[in-house]
């Protein structure tokens, strides 16, 4: 599978494009008082690129040494993706009132770049080490 690496890396990457320019689109116009976000069609679209970011993750993941993920930037990454996928559910659905949802939505953003400088960087502190 190593020979399509690039393509599969490229699959992660525009996937993550989507997904998080979803999650703007449909946390912000929630915050505005619109409905369409929750209508199923946005849901389904949703899931659908979160299942191919994942799924293209994982590949990356078979094809990869492991010595590529001994600092433990892997490890922070996907624990991060647990912590935005959490604020993710406040943001849309769970939040209470619109202050909480408000504030889940901000983290969620901030978690979320935080997960892509840590890829970039392959660091643990991800923004942190590259403006260090
Ligand atoms: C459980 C979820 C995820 C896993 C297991 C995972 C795993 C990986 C792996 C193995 C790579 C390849 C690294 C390399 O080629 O050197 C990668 C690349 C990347 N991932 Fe993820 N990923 C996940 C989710 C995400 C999310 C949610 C984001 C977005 C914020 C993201 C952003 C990136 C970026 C930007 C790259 C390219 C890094 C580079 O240029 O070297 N990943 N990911």
């Amino acid at each position: 599978m190593i020979e399509f690496y690039l393509q599969i890396k490229l699959v992660h990457v525009a996937t993550i494009v989507l997904s998080g320019a979803i999650f703007l689109a449909r946390g912000s116009a929630l915050l505005a008082g619109m409905r369409w976000p929750m209508a199923a069609p946005v849901r389904y679209l949703s899931y659908g690129i979160d299942t191919v970011l994942l799924t293209a993750a994982m590949m990356l993941l078979t094809i990869l040494p492991g010595a590529l993920f001994a600092n433990g930037w892997l490890l922070v990454k996907v624990a991060l993706v647990v912590v935005y996928i959490v604020l993710g559910v406040f943001a849309l659905r769970r939040g209470r009132t619109r202050a909480m949802r408000a504030a889940a939505f901000v983290l969620a953003l901030l978690v979320y770049a935080q997960i892509y400088f840590i890829a970039r960087a392959h660091h643990p502190l991800g923004a942190l080490y590259l403006w260090s």
